[in-house]
Order: structure tokens, then C-alpha cells, then sequence
């Protein structure tokens, strides 16, 4: 079945829903939790700035951290939400809980082209277990419009990348995710040779399959960053 694009819905007036990953890396400054590096919610920006575009009320979705389904404080993303604002340059309402009460009336409140950000996902265990009813409750903020594009979070079957589908009448790949997948695809198939791979990042555990997937097509492979130290220590 051919993936719907964002480029496909009609969004005009409507709640749509965004997972996005806003999984950014952050230190504390003079007691203030700053965003040392914000790539990631520049690569969305594109989704973002087209549904605003296009009069559609925003909603966006997304975990940061490993809370472990409780409320932790230093893993709100109060903080994006502020950055996001600068970003954008339009402001972005902030809801303290992904469902309940306060998420629904913050959307209701919404206009064509606000952009409202959730609370962390993952302050509920239900995230994680891709639990039904949490999918469900999720989906219920949107008039039944979803958007993935959260590419750095698309390997969790999560109730906000995955469950979600199954409650919501449409649901559409964003345009970052529509990026990364077409070059996974078309790219990947007949790489130009010579093929170098450079990989970096941490979470090896969770990279071992697509690094034993390119090693199989690659002429050359590079692992960096704190990849490399963990291969090194695992060699003794
Ligand atoms: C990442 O930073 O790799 C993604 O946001 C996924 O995060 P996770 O490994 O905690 O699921």
C-alpha cells in the first residue's frame, strides 16, 4: 500500500497531530536548562511551517528522555516549547500533560496555524507498552490526522509512533521522514561506488542491525564518536 504524504491530507481548519523527535541534547546554565544542539527541531521545521501554511492547528507530539513513565522534571519539554517559539516566531502553547483536562482544553482553545506542544509522552508508562487506550486518547486530540515525523524515534513501537495508527482515519509520513525514507530506499538499493559509511551516535544496541545490514553493501565503514569507544571497550 503506497504511504500517504503529508502533501495529501487536508488540513485546512483541522487538528492535526505531529509526532515529531524533539530528543535534543541539553546542559543546565545559571539554573536554566539551554538546547546545545537543535538539528533536530530544524528538520521538522519544515512539516511544521507547511501545516501552518496550510491553516491547520497543529498538535505536537514527542518524548525526551528516558523518564521510564513518570513525571521527571528535567525531562519536561517546557523548555522546547520555548525554543520552538524563537524558532517559528509564532507562540507555541504548552500543554503539562499529553492527555486529560489540560491537553484538551489548550486544543480547543487552538486557531488555524497555532502549533500547541505535549508534555512528554513518556511520563506515562502507557507510551512504551503501545497501550490501546493511551493510542487512543492521543488520537482523540486530532480530527482523526496524524503525521509521523519523528525518523529518530520510527524504530519504537511506541502508542505515539504506532498504536496511534490505528485510531486515526488518516495517517501520513512528514516531510523528514519522507526524506530520510526515500534515501534509505532509492539510495541505499544501488549505492554509487565506491560506498562509505560513516556512523557515529550512541545506543549501539540499537544500531546493530542496520550496521550489520551496511556492512553488507559497503566498500568502506567508519564508526566514530562514542560508537567507536564502545566497540573498542567490547575488544578489550
Ligand atoms: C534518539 O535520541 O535516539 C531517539 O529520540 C530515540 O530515543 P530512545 O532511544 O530513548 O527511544
Amino acid at each position: 500500500m503506497a504511504k500517504l504524504s503529508l502533501r495529501d491530507l487536508d488540513v485546512r481548519g483541522k487538528r492535526v497531530l505531529v509526532r515529531v523527535d524533539f530528543n535534543v541534547p541539553t546542559e543546565e546554565r545559571d539554573g536554566e536548562v539551554v538546547i546545545t544542539d537543535d538539528t533536530r527541531m530544524q528538520e521538522s521545521l519544515p512539516t511544521i511551517q507547511y501545516l501552518r501554511e496550510q491553516g491547520a492547528r497543529t498538535i505536537l507530539l514527542a518524548h525526551f528522555g528516558r523518564p521510564k513513565g513518570k513525571p521527571v522534571e528535567k525531562y519536561s519539554l517546557r523548555p522546547v516549547g520555548m525554543a520552538l517559539h524563537n524558532l517559528i516566531d509564532h507562540p507555541v502553547a504548552f500543554s503539562h500533560d499529553c492527555i486529560g483536562a489540560d491537553a484538551d482544553a489548550i486544543v480547543a482553545d487552538m486557531k488555524d496555524g497555532d502549533v500547541t506542544l505535549l508534555e512528554n509522552v513518556r511520563f506515562h508508562a502507557e507510551e512504551e507498552a503501545n497501550d490501546p487506550k493511551f493510542a487512543e486518547a492521543l488520537a482523540q486530540l486530532s480530527d482523526g490526522l496524524y503525521v509521523n515525523d519523528a525518523f529518530g524515534a520510527a524504530h519504537r513501537a511506541h502508542a505515539s509512533t504506532a498504536g496511534i495508527t490505528k485510531f486515526v482515519r488518516q495517517a501520513a509520513m512528514g516531510s523528514l521522514m519522507e526524506k530520510e525514507l526515500k534515501y534509505l530506499h532509492e539510495e541505499l538499493a544501488q549505492p554509487a561506488r565506491p560506498f562509505l559509511v560513516i556512523m557515529g551516535g550512541g545506543k549501539v544496541s540499537d544500531k546493530i542491525g542496520v550496521i550489520k545490514a551496511l556492512m553488507e553493501k559497503a566498500d568502506t565503514f567508519l564508526i566514530c564518536g562514542a560508537m567507536a569507544h564502545t566497540f573498542f571497550k567490547a575488544q578489550g
